[in-house]
């Protein structure tokens, strides 16, 4: 007997079928079947065929491949018994409930072991999350437990997979198919800036706005492994899973983490709006939901660790004249911490900064109308500090291990480490008027450890139990720590400790891909920036920063008049349109030009837009090619016009109409067409709002 499972959310159809009571295959995930589409022939019509050099059937590319059923790849599971003996499982059906969540149950009688599979859709955001959970009567050792495994599609040349550095996150690695395994395995113990685990999988001919693709993202803070194995007969798998043997100890019970998974029938941006509305409207939980997101001031570039009172007030009162409505007080406050040599773990107010207390700070940030946030390193420790004097044992991995920014992690496994980190949190938190948490990670792990992950996720959630208000931001170096996991219990991420808004423009364009405007931090960084050394004109600066969730970061002292005023002047425009751009869609558009990185953020409604052209490079012809946008009505007419056109260089010297006018052009010419820009220089942005008539 055949049994058949099919999940449907309006864009997507799944298909799962399993001969007799076996594990079952997917064999159809792509655009919606039709409702009366017959499961059963569909699963023979799936069925390859055998020929000479093969078994004489072929074994089942399942969502737990088997061994034992002479599968020959990759395997869905690999465990033992707590002697070392490898257990081979052959599972066989037991149950199946399908009430919105599909729940697939399979038991290995002979190994006491029960695997099972959920998958959820959400005909809202599109997305369709999947988890593996495997049960033992007695405990077993894990090395390795894949979520539920998806076939890759044929009709793809390629993969797109993100890597990345600190100061340069999210790069795009593509690679052709080919018989064999991309294998990617993330052994740092956090998310890390080298292994954003996310795939996007186009079909061949996709752009960013048209054709199909397949996203997948693994929803875990800890490290992950990915395999995208293409087997001899031409079937392709894609599992993912947390880092091999992360599980330490023998258990009774393990997960996969969720597996997020979308198909899209309109290019990239299809899996990145499925990815952006998933992460914003299911995952990330909002203190205040329909509060506007304020803008930040952040002050590490411009003190560092050296806090003295008086300049933070003047910098408040500068940052609030700007627009800023949070000041975040960064690293530097606690210990006795001049330098990233020491005190990590001491959280308590350093009085030599701050003699009395945090509060004249945070009293007169709040005279200035802005809130407060804090930044904190918990699960790190310094040799030199009272509480490694006092616990060596709290350190995670050994004593002489490499250490990483001079600090060694603590184990967060331990119920006593968490409760230490609790109190002193608590303690700063209750004593304060605090309403935001930079929570930093600053460092890899010595080793891969499941239980650490588990203990920062435990801390978290218990601090956000008790302080329901207090944001939390997750920071590791930048972007080293951002998954849908960490995403769970945080409210914003640091993309990046680049600043450098050339770097920034890309960083941001292809993080898009999965994160959405109102999660991502992007500051206005100093004029000679930090961490690249370039000089980048003001305009530029602050309009990369109003692509996502604004904030400054730069020493406010430093900006001239002119400076002074193009930042309050986008301030105010990111203010005046937050309320619908913390909602929008970002589109990444198919620029023509190489050296235009472009997007379009459309509003839920699809009744405004704004453009972001921003230009990277000098072009290598002279004139700037049309732009073409996307997702709009072909038949309505949109009214759109270039807002910052007094950035337009005298070096400029023909007649487009959108230099003069805004233009009223229907849906149909600005996605075939596209619109024409102004020439500019590089290292600009041209911002171009768009409203349906
Ligand atoms: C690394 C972060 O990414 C920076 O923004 C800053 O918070 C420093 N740590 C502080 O040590």
């Amino acid at each position: 007997m055949n049994r058949t499972y099919r999940i449907d959310d309006g864009r997507q159809t799944l298909v799962l079928a399993a001969r007799n009571d076996r594990l079952p295959e997917v064999v159809y995930w792509g655009a919606c079947l039709p409702e009366d589409e017959n499961l059963d022939t569909l699963h023979a019509a799936n069925v390859i065929d055998v020929t000479g050099g093969m078994l004489d059937e072929n074994p089942d590319l399942s969502i737990c491949p088997e061994a034992t059923r002479s599968f020959p790849g990759q395997p869905g599971l690999i465990v033992r018994d707590t002697d070392g003996t490898p257990l081979l499982p052959k599972f066989c059906f037991e149950s199946a409930e399908q009430n919105g969540t599909l729940l697939l149950s399979y038991k290995d009688a002979a190994n006491g072991l029960t695997l099972t599979v959920s998958f959820v859709s959400d005909p809202e955001t599109h997305i369709i999350t999947c988890q593996t959970t495997l049960d033992a009567t007695r405990p077993v050792h894990l090395h390795w437990l894949a979520a539920p495994v998806l076939p890759g599609p044929q009709q793809s040349d390629e993969m797109i997979d993100v890597s990345g550095r600190w100061c340069g996150e999210f790069q795009l690695s593509r690679t052709a198919w080919a018989p064999g395994m991309r294998y990617r395995e993330n052994r740092t113990g956090r998310t890390g800036h080298e292994h954003f685990p996310g795939l996007i999988v186009p079909c061949r001919g996709a752009t960013n706005t048209s054709g199909e693709a397949y996203g997948f993202h693994y929803g875990w803070s800890g490290g992950h492994r990915m395999i995208a194995e293409e087997l001899q007969d031409g079937r392709r798998q894609i599992q993912w899973g947390h880092a091999a043997r992360m599980e330490t100890e023998p258990s009774t019970q393990f997960k996969s983490a969720p597996l997020y998974v979308a198909y899209s029938d309109r290019g990239l941006n299809g899996c990145a709006v499925a990815f952006q509305r998933h992460l914003r409207d299911r995952i990330v939980t909002w203190p205040k939901p329909s509060a506007p997101r304020p803008v930040h001031y952040n002050c590490w570039e411009a003190v560092y660790f050296d806090h003295k009172l008086p300049v933070l007030q003047d910098i408040a009162n500068r940052a609030a004249a700007l627009g800023a409505e949070r000041f975040v007080l960064d690293d530097g406050w606690f210990g006795n911490r001049d330098d990233d040599t020491r005190s990590l773990s001491d959280w308590t107010v350093d009085p030599r900064k701050y003699p009395d207390g945090l509060n004249p700070l945070i009293e007169h940030v709040h005279s200035l109308n802005m809130t407060f946030g804090i930044w904190f390193e918990p699960e790190m420790i310094n040799e030199d500090s009272d509480i490694h004097r006092a616990h060596p044992d709290w350190v995670l991995g050994s004593e002489d291990q490499t250490l990483g920014r001079q600090q060694k992690a603590l184990n967060m496994a331990l119920p006593e480490v968490r409760d230490y980190l609790y109190e002193r949190m608590s303690a700063i938190l209750s004593a304060h008027d605090i309403d935001y948490i930079k929570w930093d990670h600053n460092r890899v792990l010595p080793m891969p450890d499941a239980a650490q992950t588990r203990g920062s996720y435990a801390l978290i959630d218990r601090l956000r139990a008790a302080f329901p208000n207090v944001e939390i931001e997750s920071c590791a170096s930048g972007g080293g720590r951002i998954d849908f996991g960490i995403m769970q219990r945080t409210q914003r991420v640091w993309l990046s400790d680049s600043n450098d808004a050339l770097e920034r423009l890309r960083i941001q364009h292809d993080a898009a891909l999965f994160l959405p405007m109102v999660v991502t931090g992007s500051h206005v960084g100093p004029r000679h920036c930090h961490t690249s050394g370039r000089h980048l004109d003001i305009s530029f600066r602050a309009w990369v920063a109003a692509q996502r969730h604004m904030g400054f970061e730069m020493d406010p002292r430093e900006l001239d008049e002119v400076e002074t005023a193009v930042l309050t002047e986008v301030t105010s425009w990111w203010k005046h349109n937050r309320h619908w751009l913390q909602r929008a869609d970002i589109l990444r558009l198919d620029s023509a030009d190489p050296a235009v990185i472009a997007e379009q953020q459309l509003a839920r409604e699809k009744d405004r837009f704004v453009v972001f052209a921003g230009k990277a490079a000098t072009s290598s012809q002279i004139a700037p090619r049309p732009l073409r946008l996307t997702g709009l009505d072909p038949d309505a007419m949109y009214r759109v016009d270039l807002l910052n056109r007094n950035s337009l260089h005298l070096l400029s010297r023909g007649t487009p109409a959108l230099k003069t006018d805004a233009l009223e052009l229907s849906g149909t010419y600005l996605m075939h067409n596209g619109i024409t820009l102004p020439w500019s220089f590089p290292e600009r942005m041209w911002v171009l709002e768009g409203h349906r008539l």
